[in-house]
């Protein structure tokens, strides 16, 4: 497994590498999530193609500083995750290889942003479609694989590759749980015990929510039962319409139960989908 530090040296590997080339985009921090991610690439990749994990800390997509600097790094443990589970080369841009100290481009996706994350969380999408289409351009990927846990991400990142008439392909990877059904996220691990034990609960709620016949029925019963416990502070509970992301009143098409909960100064996502009802 080769690795890469600079543009430079990512371009020098490409010409000989055989196709599909398939890109796994991470911030490192590798858990089984995403060592399902790199399998699935790897798979799709079959045999004979290429699969490159990215590990880069984006510092543009974080709205809070205090979460860029306590954001988990553990390189070692991330290559072990890449190379057992068949990735063939990772690239991990170093500081300051990614972005010119005098920037002045960047991808601004200005209608699904707007909702759920992206409402609390100013500029976050922006960082991510500018980091994703520099990392596409970049590798020269023929497809990408993204975890669908972050929902929002994946259909801010479709509508880019719509709007901008981009080729590459996404290929979408269900939500990966722990037994108990929280999300497999970096952040779990910055979590007390207290507040894993009680973490859950947002998955309880949302499925339990999903079950209810009317808008505020669903949501009422999500927020109660995630407020039920003390360590539990709602940053976002939303019912959206699933393709456009804007708030629904109503069940008439195809709708997500999102929300965004901190737990202390971790801030933990979660959704499910919920079908229309006649
Ligand atoms: O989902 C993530 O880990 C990041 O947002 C991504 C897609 C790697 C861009 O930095």
């Amino acid at each position: 497994m080769w690795t890469a530090t600079t543009k430079q040296d990512l371009r020098s590997k490409l010409p000989g590498l055989p196709r599909p080339v398939i890109l796994v985009p991470t911030m490192g921090a590798l858990h089984p999530g995403h060592a399902s991610l790199i399998e699935l690439a790897r798979k799709r990749a079959g045999e004979n193609g290429t699969v490159i994990v990215s590990i880069f800390v984006n510092p543009i997509q974080f709205d809070r500083p205090s979460d860029l600097e306590k954001y988990p790094r553990c390189l070692d443990a991330d290559l072990t995750v890449c190379r057992k589970n068949g990735a063939d080369g990772v690239f991990i841009p170093e500081d300051g290889e990614m972005y010119f100290t005098d920037r002045s481009v960047t991808v601004i996706e200005s209608s699904l942003s707007k909702h759920l994350c992206g409402a609390t969380r100013p500029g976050h999408f922006d960082g991510v479609c500018t980091v994703v289409l520099k990392l596409f351009n970049l590798t020269r990927c023929d497809a990408a694989v993204f975890g669908e846990k972050d929902f929002q991400q994946l259909a801010i990142i479709r509508r880019m590759l719509r709007d901008l008439d981009l080729g590459t392909e996404i290929i979408p990877h269900p939500t990966v749980r722990e037994n108990d059904g929280l999300a497999m996220s970096s952040r779990n691990g910055r979590l007390t015990p207290e507040q894993r034990v009680s973490a859950p609960r947002i998955r309880q709620a949302l499925t339990i929510a999903a079950e209810k016949s009317s808008v505020d029925d669903i949501l009422s019963t999500a927020r109660n039962f995630i407020e039920e416990s003390p360590f539990a502070k709602i940053d976002y509970l939303s019912l959206v319409d699933a393709e456009t992301l804007a708030p629904a009143d109503d069940l008439s098409s195809k709708r997500v139960l999102a929300c965004a909960v901190f737990y202390g100064e971790v801030r933990l996502i979660d959704h499910i989908t919920i079908k229309p009802r006649a």
